[in-house]
């Protein structure tokens, strides 16, 4: 039976990267995004390609609704064999200028966000004495600039991340992040444009910076997710893989 793979914020960017990836290694991948129908480009290149993949619109920040996907997922696809926490937001400002609802929506998508969709998917994982979860932090998590409620989320995600690998151990689940650096998607286009900056300049002016001379494509990261949720990473928990080109050295 075909690993069953759930991926969060996955209608476009790094989480429908990894939907993809998932797919192409065999998995059936459900597709969870606030909306359901921004999902259905993702889920119908999947099935074009021979693959299964359900959507469901989901608010990660919601319990209601994170319980209800999750649940349906495992009845209609029959388990839950990983899950990545990797729906995200950004409202960056300077700490004088961000809002509470700036700093609030932050913490809940990313924060409780894998909380809620780490305690329903484990309860399917624990049963099964089974599972992978992968969530996703940010070179940020070391500290950027106009990014106090960003970077303290995903300096969050690290230690929720070795938590949960100590707790979940036990029941042969293992619990890893990764912490990419500058990925291009809608997310860093968006960035550009607030700053004024075109997205091919911003992605030189990242890449002058970067050892590897280059910004990372969603593949990058969808690839390390992949190995973190294979078997060949099965004696790996609790821990950040920086996927960055050495942004952070
Ligand atoms: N792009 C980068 O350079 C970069 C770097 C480090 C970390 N990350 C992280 O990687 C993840 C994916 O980023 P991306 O660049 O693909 O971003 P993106 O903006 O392209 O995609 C994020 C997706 O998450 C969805 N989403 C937002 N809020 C949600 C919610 N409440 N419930 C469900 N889905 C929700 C969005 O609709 C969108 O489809 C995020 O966690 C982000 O913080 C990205």
């Amino acid at each position: 039976m075909s690993r069953v793979a759930i991926v969060t914020g996955a209608a476009r960017g790094i989480g429908a990267a990894t939907a993809f990836q998932f797919a192409s290694e065999g998995a059936a991948v459900a597709v969870l995004d606030l909306d359901e129908s921004a999902c259905a480009s993702v889920v119908e290149r999947i099935r074009s390609s021979g693959g299964t993949a359900v959507a469901h619109g989901c608010d990660v920040a919601d319990e209601a609704q994170v319980d209800a996907a999750i649940d349906k997922v495992a009845a209609e696809l029959g388990s839950v064999d990983v899950l990545v926490n990797n729906a995200g937001v950004l409202r960056d400002n300077l700490l004088h200028k961000m809002s509470v609802s700036d700093w609030d929506i932050v913490m809940n998508v990313h924060l409780r966000g894998a909380f809620l969709c780490s305690k329903a998917a484990q309860r399917h994982m624990v049963r099964m004495r089974s599972g992978k979860i992968v969530n996703t932090s940010s070179v940020s998590a070391l500290g950027n600039w106009g990014q106090a409620n960003y970077a303290a989320a995903k300096a969050g995600i690290q230690g929720f991340t070795r938590t949960l690998a100590m707790e979940l151990g036990p029941f042969g689940i293992n619990v890893n992040a990764v912490a990419p650096g500058f990925i291009v998607t809608e997310m860093t286009d968006a960035t550009a444009a607030r700053v004024g900056l075109s997205s091919e300049e911003m992605q030189a002016r990242a890449a002058e910076i970067t050892p590897l001379r280059r910004v990372g494509q969603p593949s990058d990261i969808a690839q390390v997710v992949a190995f973190l949720a294979s078997d060949a990473a099965s004696f790996i928990t609790g821990q950040t893989i920086y996927v960055d080109g050495g942004r952070r050295l």
